[in-house]
């Protein structure tokens, strides 16, 4: 059993994997609009797992006996001015992510809550992984440019992450 305090900063965390994962789908959306396919199936997979990260605080919460809430999901953008825009929002939302994990932490250190400290390892490791990616496709849209004959190299270079990033998901298993 953990705290009443530790379950409502989980609650909380669980609404904001799910905006995470209803941002990146809206963003899915709008790459395909756009015909950036390579870009609209990366995210498509990043909307996936941010459902998964919201799902696997659902089921710890209900392990603790406590009681997770189905989140109330506030309304996402439907536009954005570029792909350039668009990945910068993505990056700043992981960092929110970062440190409202980094928060939790903090809660769980402080109620010496061993297990959900243990819970959070996970996100420790998978938020800088995810940072750490959309660093990188920062970096490489910058190198290739934002004028619109760029948008192809853009879109093949996302593609290509996405299916490495797949490749390495398979190879895990
Ligand atoms: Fe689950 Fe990428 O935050």
């Amino acid at each position: 059993m953990i705290s009443e305090k530790m379950a409502t900063a989980l609650n909380n965390q669980i609404k904001l994997e799910g905006y995470a994962s209803f941002l990146y789908l809206s963003m899915a959306s709008w790459c395909d609009k756009e015909g950036l396919e390579g870009c609209a199936e990366f995210l498509h997979r990043q909307s996936d797992e941010e459902r998964e990260h919201m799902l696997k605080i659902f089921h710890y919460l209900s392990e603790v006996d406590q009681h997770a809430l189905t989140p109330e999901i506030s309304q996402t953008p439907h536009e954005f001015d570029s792909v350039q825009e668009l990945f910068k929002q993505v990056y700043k939302h992981e960092q929110k992510v970062t440190h409202a994990i980094n928060e939790l932490v903090a809660q769980a250190t402080l109620e010496n809550d061993y297990s959900t400290i243990s819970f959070l390892q996970w996100y420790i490791e998978e938020q800088r992984e995810e940072e750490n990616l959309m660093r990188t496709i920062l970096d490489k849209i910058k190198l290739i440019g934002d004028g619109p004959m760029s948008l192809y190299y853009i879109d093949k270079e996302i593609d290509a992450i996405n299916q490495a990033e797949l490749s390495a998901e398979g190879g895990a298993e």
